[in-house]
């Protein structure tokens, strides 16, 4: 974003809408659950690693909920509890593989499951590889400058004097959805419509279209343009680039998985502070405790804690027999609770000696937005207690609570500051 880019008026209302754990978008995945899923997962846990059926439905919520891996009917489901048998599953993504059904994005079936996220082998080597550089950790500061800090700070501008504001929708929602429409090089006037447009991916392409077809004739400082360079030499010894249609599906496999995601834990990560004065006080007073506050805050409370693999092949599991054929699901939240592996887990404890959690996921798959997603987090949370003083819930509202079965997170964090 430069200088002369034009603040970010977004449409506070339509922001809401789009992004309500509770409205339409959401209700799919779970978004009426609003009980803590933590004590049924750990009573499962203690009766075995792996059970079969779903997640929901063995934690004990009766809606239909659905995410990637269901609903599938005519399989047969298991679901892992324990830390154990998901590294198993991460580990072996030949016989837990990602997808049920060959993967390929030059089809033009716009579904964001037809993507990397999806593929397996060297068919993913290839793409990550292509789209990694500009996610790795050396890279947060290019995306911070081009897009995350502007943003942020023009979002705070916009209720900086009123001594009061919500900063789930109003600010945690925003920023990814920017940061990401921003690389593209769509104006901050769309950023909402190519949002909304994930209901209907070829209105994306209508507007994604001119964009690349402009970065290949003449590249900006932008993602797009990074995307129609990228190279490798393939196995044939030739050059291998993005196809047009491959740049699609990257692109809205990144509005899906880097838009919600980031949102939701960035509240998770406000309201867990917030609901421990003392440790924002620490955190305020020495920011490098706000990396490992959002890294425990992915393992206490994951947004997605659910993901599923496709068994390959019959396969003794954590002593279960899985026939070909089978979905596990991935009980990434249980995991991240595992007292096999963490002293204490329900506690939120920033002080904890770091140790990879399963809330960015982990192997060949493992989240390649994280250090985007942390940047984004941390850049905003520093910039609301820099500029916020005295920041704390407001004790006048209804405080926020954890909602949501497979895309969880915080109701309305309502602040008072100053
Ligand atoms: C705090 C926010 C985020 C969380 C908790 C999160 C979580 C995850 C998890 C658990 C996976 C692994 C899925 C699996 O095992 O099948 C994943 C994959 C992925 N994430 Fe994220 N994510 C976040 C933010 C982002 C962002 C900001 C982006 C990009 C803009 C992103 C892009 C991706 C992509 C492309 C994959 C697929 C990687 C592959 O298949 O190789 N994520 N994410």
């Amino acid at each position: 974003m430069t200088s002369t880019s034009p603040p970010p008026s977004l449409d506070r209302d339509r922001v809401r809408e789009l992004f309500d754990l509770r409205g339409p978008h959401m209700a799919l995945s779970g978004g009426c659950y609003d009980g803590d899923p933590y004590p049924a997962w750990h009573r499962l846990r203690e009766r075995a690693e792996v059970h079969p059926g779903v997640v929901h439905e063995l934690t004990g919520y009766d809606q239909p909920a659905y995410f990637a891996g269901l609903p599938f009917p005519d399989r047969p489901h298991y679901s892992a509890f324990s830390f154990a048998a998901c590294d198993t599953a991460y580990r072996n993504p030949e016989i837990f593989a990602s997808s049920p059904v060959p993967v390929d994005p030059n089809t033009g079936d716009l579904n964001p499951l037809n993507s990397m996220l999806s593929m397996g082998g060297a068919q993913h080597r290839r793409y990550r590889t292509l789209v990694q550089p500009s996610f790795m950790p050396a890279k947060a500061a290019w995306w911070i400058r081009n897009w995350i800090a502007e943003t942020v700070a023009q979002l705070i501008d916009g209720f900086v004097g009123d001594g009061r504001a919500e900063l789930n929708v109003d600010f945690c929602a925003a920023i990814p959805v920017l940061t990401i429409t921003g690389s593209f090089g769509v104006p901050v006037s769309e950023a909402l419509d190519i949002r909304a447009a994930l209901r209907d991916p070829r209105a994306l392409v209508d507007k994604l279209a001119p964009i690349v077809a402009a970065r290949r004739e003449h590249p900006r400082d932008d993602l797009i343009s990074v995307l129609v360079a990228a190279e490798l030499t393939g196995e044939d010894g030739k050059p291998q680039r993005l196809t047009d249609a491959e740049i699609y599906s990257f692109a809205i496999l990144l509005l899906t998985a880097g838009s919600g995601t980031t949102w939701k834990q960035m509240g998770i990560v406000l309201t867990a502070l917030l609901q421990r004065p003392d440790v924002l006080a620490a955190v305020e007073a020495d920011r490098t405790l706000l990396r490992p506050a959002v890294d425990e805050a992915v393992r206490w409370l994951p947004t997605d804690p659910m993901f599923s693999r496709y068994v390959t092949r019959d396969s003794d599991f954590h002593g279960v027999a899985l026939p070909e054929g089978a979905v596990v699901h991935l009980c990434l939240g249980a995991a991240n609770r595992d007292p096999a592996r963490w002293e204490l887990p329900d506690e939120y404890d920033i002080t904890r000696k770091p140790r990879p959690s399963f809330g960015f996921g982990s192997g060949a798959h493992a989240c390649l937005g994280m250090h985007l997603a942390r940047a984004e987090i941390t850049t905003g949370v520093n910039a609301l207690l820099d500029r916020l003083p005295n920041l704390r819930l407001d004790p006048d509202t209804e405080p926020p609570r954890f909602i949501g079965m497979y895309e969880r997170g915080a109701t309305e964090i309502h602040v008072r500051f100053g």
